[in-house]
């Protein structure tokens, strides 16, 4: 690795390899080389089509330059007028601005006296008691809204619009745009259209970049921005691990290592399962963003040439230490099926000494002394051990600290993994037609009138009776 004074994340897959952890289940050194130039030319075809169709995303490091001004006056705007900020949105629209959140700002943000910068609130669900929540806790006339949708058109984002803008202009009236900004795309969509003729801010989420690749365009930018994150750092970041991803070597690139490493886990040993497993509050909701990424990427039935694969890890999210209590035990003892993905943080921002006391207990006064911050370091050890004496697949994430610098070097690391896995696996990484069947017969069942959802609505009916007697 090129030495830097940066802080570098690195990625440790002893626990993945043959020797280490075993021939049964490990991956072989030589497995990983006989797909060197399967995995070069995943690289290379990433580098050659970089910037261009789907894969806009892979420029932002450096293409941004002016809309970095608009978003820092506009996180002025909304620190200087509003009490609140509330981002509305779903998918890619919401599970970035909420990992980059609760990755880099005080874990009780909300509930902090002195904040540096406004109340902040993702809705990214339409359960109805959950905006009657909202509504309970804001104050209209001291929130702005951020309404986020590439598409410009999600039924759940934009219903959710209706309300606040109806609720705005009965509680606010004159100027209640001035409580709203639109992120969506320059041109599709109806929040556009909405935008231009109520006159809302707007920004724009650039050509070539899908919902869940777009955390570091305004989506995810203009609310880190408000919150008082460093959203230059954050690129930076993003720029110094897509500097790591230039060689088309296996054995240098990291996402392309774990790229191949997760192929032959799946291929070759049957791992469909990815547990994301941090250790560290903070990175609780990156599992959630990597989520959504790895499943909606590669969860495809067909490859680019037509051919069925029905493909795709299952991502899974679990919080060390906390799950140590529950979900454990199935990784240690249950299939063959996972690999555990640790997410490791070597120096958290507060140290916490564990007092003395209860000598007389040995097992309870030997705690006296030391930190939380080596407990859960010893925890996640012995996890790791647990596991390798199990013989079961792991690998660790290592944050030096987390910080802008290392949240966008982890952020950038995840979505070149799956571009390289899209390639070694020659699918459309990039659409998600799946989701479409469920939105169509969702509106059909709400009565839409449009010729496509009437059709769905024939195909609903067509569905064979269901049974009362398959209802207990
Ligand atoms: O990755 C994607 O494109 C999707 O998950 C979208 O983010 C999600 O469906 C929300 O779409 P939109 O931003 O268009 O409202």
């Amino acid at each position: 690795m090129k030495k830097t004074n940066e802080p570098q994340i690195k990625l440790d897959v002893n626990h993945m390899m043959s020797d280490i952890i075993g021939y049964q289940y490990g991956v072989d050194s030589h497995e990983v080389l006989q797909m060197a130039d399967a995995a070069a030319a995943a690289q290379m075809a990433v580098e050659k089509h970089r910037g261009t169709g789907w894969l806009g995303w892979t420029e932002l490091p450096y293409n941004q330059a002016e809309v970095l001004q608009q978003i820092e006056e506009a996180a002025v705007y909304v620190r200087e007028n509003f009490d609140s900020f509330v981002v509305l949105g779903i998918g890619g629209s919401a599970l970035g601005p909420i990992a980059v959140h609760s990755a880099l700002n005080h874990l009780r943000w909300n509930e902090l006296e002195k904040r540096n910068g406004p109340k902040f609130y993702v809705e990214d669900n339409i359960d109805p008691e959950r905006m009657a929540s909202l509504l309970d806790v804001i104050d209209l006339k001291r929130t702005c809204f951020n309404i986020i949708t590439k598409s410009g058109a999600t039924a759940e984002t934009m219903s959710q619009y209706l309300i606040i803008s109806d609720l705005l202009k009965k509680e606010v009236g004159e100027g209640w745009q001035k409580h709203i900004i639109a992120t969506t795309d320059k041109e599709k969509g109806n929040l556009i259209q909405i935008g231009k003729q109520e006159g809302f801010r707007m920004f724009v989420i650039p050509d070539g970049v899908g919902g869940r690749f777009s955390e570091l365009t305004p989506v995810g930018l203009l609310p880190a921005a408000v919150c008082g994150i460093d959203i230059r750092a954050m690129l930076k970041g993003a720029a110094a691990m897509d500097a790591r991803c230039k060689t088309d070597d296996v054995r240098v690139n990291p996402a392309l290592l774990e790229a191949v490493l997760q192929y032959i886990a799946v291929e070759d040993r049957n791992a469909n399962v990815q547990v994301v497993m941090p250790y560290a509050d903070s990175l609780k909701y990156m599992a959630d963003w990597f989520c959504q990424l790895w499943a909606e990427s590669l969860g495809k039935n067909v490859t680019r040439k037509g051919m069925a694969v029905n493909c795709g890890q299952t991502p899974t999210k679990a919080l060390g230490v906390t799950d140590q209590h529950s979900q454990l035990q199935l990784y240690t003892e249950g299939p063959f099926d996972k690999v555990v993905t640790f997410i490791k943080v070597e120096k958290f921002r507060s140290e916490v000494e564990i007092a003395h006391g209860c000598e007389a207990f040995k097992n309870v006064a030997f705690l006296g002394g030391k930190t939380l911050n080596r407990l859960i370091d010893a925890e996640l050890q012995g996890t790791e051990f647990a596991l390798y004496q199990a013989g079961r697949m792991n690998q660790t994430i290592i944050l030096p600290e987390v910080s802008a610098y290392t949240i966008g070097q982890l952020l950038f690391f995840f979505e070149m993994v799956t571009a390289y896995s899209g390639e070694l696996l020659d699918i459309d990484a990039f659409n998600q037609p799946g989701v479409e069947n469920s939105k169509l017969a969702s509106f059909a069942v709400l009565g839409n009138t449009d010729e496509k959802y009437q059709a769905k609505a024939k195909e609903m009916q067509d569905r064979p009776e269901l049974l009362d007697r398959y209802i207990l």
